[in-house]
């Protein structure tokens, strides 16, 4: 084995290079692991055009890794075993082995780690963005706790959506979503149409979703149109008022919907998400904001709504993804990915394609 690999690494703001970096070392009880699909997120987008947000700032080490820039990006990602590090017994992990990677990296010793809420760490960061290596690369070492075995039938391109299909998971079971409850998701984005996935797993009956973006109502109604048995709308804010529709489309009354998800993030999301949410009913929030929106109190306060905000995901978010897959209760999430594109064409294809157009939704890089 050579002792240079290609990686994609962080360099600042739109200064991303493919290049030939050191194969990092096995340390004790970590895993070596080849990637074989890597999504590009919409985090890697903000890093792209207006970082460093997450990555840390040039010259800076980062608070957990203690890296500093250039990093290799990449935190959705899945691909095959190829070593075993020192203390790693073959069991859960294999040579050989399918795996997907939980990407969340956390100190286990400040107060909310210890509290058991590792997904607000006080130092938290990402294995792809805050150093020690990352997905969009030939190989990654990884503690032996971030790698999660795939099952024979869940492929490693469907692995690499677990990590967003995790977050609109840990969602639901934060904003305590029951079959019997009614969704509007607002912003059809890869996060968005995640959440719709869980909801379909979960047998939601009633799920409302509003997107500006054409392409993305289209995508959002090709999803839709596989499952008859769901009463799926989609909304066009630019053409209705949603909070209007969304009370007369939500049964009992016109009281609107029990939860709402704000995968968009901007002013008119939460003005939507607030408005059409009905009285006692759940706004969750899973957008992360560009900058503070401001907030109709009053109407939480009359209206016995409650915002939360959710982080990530949380202990056994990833199995239980993992499982909803190889069952077919998450059925079809191939359909979230809208290209395939090599590790050197990863910045014209990969992150300037989903720049210039809403038509992509999730894009992986073949490292
Ligand atoms: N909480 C977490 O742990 C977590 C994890 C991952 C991503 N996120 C955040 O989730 C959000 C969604 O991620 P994404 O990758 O899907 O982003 P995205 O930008 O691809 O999707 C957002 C969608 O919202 C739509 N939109 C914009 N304004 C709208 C409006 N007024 N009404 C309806 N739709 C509107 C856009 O057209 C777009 O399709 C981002 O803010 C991202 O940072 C949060
Ligand atoms: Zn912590």
């Amino acid at each position: 084995m050579a002792d240079s690999m290609k990686a994609l690494r962080y360099h600042g703001a739109k200064d991303l290079r493919v290049e030939s970096v050191p194969i990092p070392e096995l340390l004790p009880g970590q895993v070596k692991v080849k990637p074989e699909w890597c999504g590009i997120c919409g985090t890697d987008l903000h890093e792209y055009i207006t970082g460093p947000i997450l990555t840390p700032a040039v010259g800076k080490p980062h608070r957990l890794t203690g890296c500093t820039v250039p990093l290799i990006m990449g935190h959705e990602f899945a691909g095959e075993i190829v070593e075993l590090g020192p203390g790693v017994e073959p069991g859960r992990l294999k040579v050989g082995m399918k795996v997907c990677i939980e990407p969340a990296l956390f100190d286990d010793t400040c107060p909310p780690c210890l509290d058991r809420r590792r997904n607000c760490c006080d130092r938290g960061g990402f294995f792809g963005l805050s150093g020690w290596g990352g997905g969009f690369s030939e190989y990654a070492c990884l503690q032996e706790k971030l790698v999660h075995p795939l099952p024979d039938n869940v492929p490693t391109d469907i692995g690499a959506l677990v990590e967003p299909l995790a977050v609109a998971w840990h969602a639901l079971k934060a904003a305590g979503h029951t079959p019997d409850r009614s969704a509007l998701i607002v912003g059809a984005g890869p996060i968005g149409l995640a959440v719709l996935f869980c909801l379909l797993a979960r047998g939601c009956r009633q799920i409302l979703i509003s997107e500006v973006s054409p392409q993305r109502i289209k995508h959002a109604l090709e999803i839709a149109s596989s499952h008859p048995e769901v009463d799926i709308r989609v909304l066009d804010p630019t053409k209705e008022d949603v909070v209007v529709r969304a009370k007369e489309l939500c049964s009992q009354g016109n009281q609107g919907p029990n939860v709402v998800y704000d995968c968009a993030g901007v002013q008119k999301s939460i003005d939507a998400a607030i408005g059409a949410v009905r009285k006692g009913g759940v706004v969750c929030n899973v957008a992360v904001w560009e900058k503070p929106p401001s907030i109709d109190m009053n109407a939480l306060v009359f209206g016995e709504k409650k915002l939360i905000g959710v982080a990530l995901y949380d202990e056994g978010d990833f199995q239980e993804v993992i499982e909803a897959i190889s069952t077919g209760k998450i059925r079809n999430p191939e359909k979230l990915i809208t290209a395939k594109v090599a590790l050197d064409d990863a910045v014209t294809n990969g992150f300037e394609a989903l720049l210039k157009s809403r038509e992509h939704v999730k894009i992986l890089v073949r490292p």
